[in-house]
């Protein structure tokens, strides 16, 4: 038993350690988008989709109980994510040997061209970042005002935001796969 708590605390240790390390470790786009912004914005853009009035404009009479306090969170989310590639020393494509969603698509990129795009221009990227985060923190405030017209018109920017910089650093020179 005693052994079994020694070897516990170890554990714990060991896992502090890493923790403590892992703010050297490159941040890869793949997983901030994977993880963080992607599902968020799916989050987003259902309530904002499905809160609108006949003539398809938000609404907030419609918006159901918990509706603004996930908008808010997922919103969080977004910004949260677009900060850590916006502040990112080192910005990685993706881990070693990540796919990249697509990637076997005929002509589509992979993690490798995305990184000599992010190399070429880095600052640009995080400038895409940054107006993301930007989008995302107005988004909040709609949230918190119960704005549903600025809501939905902030959900549709930030469908741009996304593209942009894909267009740049992802799907460059071909449309975007579907
Ligand atoms: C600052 C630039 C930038 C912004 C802004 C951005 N992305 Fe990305 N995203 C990338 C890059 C670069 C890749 C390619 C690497 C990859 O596929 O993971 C990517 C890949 C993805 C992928 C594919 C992940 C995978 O499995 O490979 C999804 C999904 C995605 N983004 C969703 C979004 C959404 C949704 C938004 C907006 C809310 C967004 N992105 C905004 C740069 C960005």
């Amino acid at each position: 038993m005693k052994a079994a708590r020694l070897l516990l605390a170890a554990a714990t240790v060991c896992a502090g350690a890493s923790l403590l390390a892992a703010p050297t470790a490159p941040v890869t786009v793949h997983d901030t988008m994977a993880g963080i912004v992607d599902p968020a914005a799916d989050v987003v853009w259902e309530i904002t989709n499905r809160n609108v009035d006949d003539l398809g404009y938000g609404a907030a009479d419609k918006y159901a109980a918990g509706d603004w306090a996930r908008l808010y969170a997922a919103s969080s989310d977004i910004r949260r994510g677009a900060a850590i590639i916006a502040n990112a020393p080192r910005l990685r494509a993706a881990a070693p040997g990540a796919k990249i969603a697509d990637q076997d698509q005929p002509g589509a990129t992979n993690a490798a061209d995305v990184q000599r795009r992010i190399d070429s221009d880095p600052k640009s990227i995080r400038a895409h970042a940054r107006n993301l985060a930007a989008l995302a923190a107005d988004l909040e405030q709609a949230a918190v005002r119960r704005d549903a017209k600025t809501a939905q018109d902030l959900a549709g920017a930030l469908d741009g935001a996304c593209e942009a910089c894909h267009l740049q650093y992802w799907y460059y020179n071909q449309e975007p796969v579907k």
